[in-house]
């Protein structure tokens, strides 16, 4: 596992995601999860799961000083006034004192960010949070947001092979945030790309690992792949007995210009050019 450090934080580079893992399949993979090496859990209060992860958390019964969890206020929480309440239903359902990030999950267009932030600082202060974090944040937003004093662990965006992040990258890389690569795997779509497939054969691995190398071999950059069974989590995580060489990095990052974005809902900001 590559570990990242940065503000104090200790991050695993890889996370498991379970956006769209619900009920007893959500409550059953995170023990093989976390048998198999995973430390770093991503859930959401929109995900509508934040129970069964903590349910197969506990079931595994690791010691909570082992695990990453990171969980998200959704877009009706923001309010100032609404933040203590929701974090604590959520930590009700993850069965835990503290989560170790918390993300405002899309920026909003009614409550000011620095609001919303000063609210989940109160939190952290009385130890219910260890870091704060953005989620969807374009490169104007992150200004805003470190302008107003605050400085985020982590900017958590959709980030695969044909989806280049540059600028963004660069906005994260100047004030040591991680980028947080969702949706890694370009939800499958990597299986298919021929340069990805070469470079797989090449080092006898799949076209999603090498995706998932690719991401967490960049500085300050996790990645989070769901996986629905323990095939497929067990692959994604078989990902630190090889790497890419320079010319290999670039041959992926070169993908980035077809610019295909999986996730724009309405409420989405107007995104980064590059
Ligand atoms: N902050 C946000 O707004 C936001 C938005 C989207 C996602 N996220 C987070 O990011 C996580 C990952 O994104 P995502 O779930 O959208 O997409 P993803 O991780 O790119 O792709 C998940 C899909 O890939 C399949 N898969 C996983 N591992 C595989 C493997 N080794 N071989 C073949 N197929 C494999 C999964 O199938 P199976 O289920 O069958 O394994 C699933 O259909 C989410 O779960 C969530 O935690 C955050």
């Amino acid at each position: 596992m590559i570990t990242i450090e940065t503000k104090g934080a200790r991050v695993p580079a890889l996370g498991f995601g379970t956006w769209n893992l619900r009920g007893a399949d959500c409550r059953k993979m995170m023990p093989e999860a976390l048998e198999l090496g995973y430390r770093h859990i991503d859930t959401a209060q929109a995900y509508e799961n934040e129970a069964e992860v903590g349910q197969g958390l506990a079931d595994a019964g690791l010691a909570r000083g082992e695990l990453w969890i990171t969980t998200k206020l959704w877009m009706d929480q923001l309010d100032p006034a609404a933040v203590p309440r929701a974090l604590a239903k959520s930590l009700e359902r993850l069965r835990t004192d503290y989560v170790d990030l918390l993300l405002i999950h899309w920026p909003s267009d009614e409550v000011p960010h620095l609001e919303t932030l000063a609210a989940m600082a109160e939190q952290r202060d009385a130890g219910r949070v260890r870091h704060l974090g953005v989620s969807n944040f374009t490169v104007e937003q992150i200004a805003e947001v470190t302008a107003g004093g605050f400085d985020p662990l982590t900017n958590q965006v959709e980030y695969h092979p044909f989806l280049s992040q540059d600028d963004l990258r660069a906005a994260l890389d100047e004030r040591d945030m991680i980028l947080t690569a969702y949706a890694p795997l370009a939800r499958g779509k990597v299986a298919e790309d021929p340069v990805i497939v070469r470079i797989a054969e090449a080092h006898g691995k799949t076209p999603q690992q090498v995706a998932l190398r690719w991401l967490v071999q960049q500085r300050r950059v996790a990645a989070i792949p769901k996986a629905g069974s323990r095939k497929h989590a067990a692959a994604n995580i078989a990902i630190f007995d090889f790497a890419l060489d320079e010319a290999e990095m670039a041959e992926v990052a070169a993908l980035g210009r077809r610019r295909e974005r999986l996730v724009d809902p309405s409420w989405a900001p107007v995104w980064d050019a590059a």
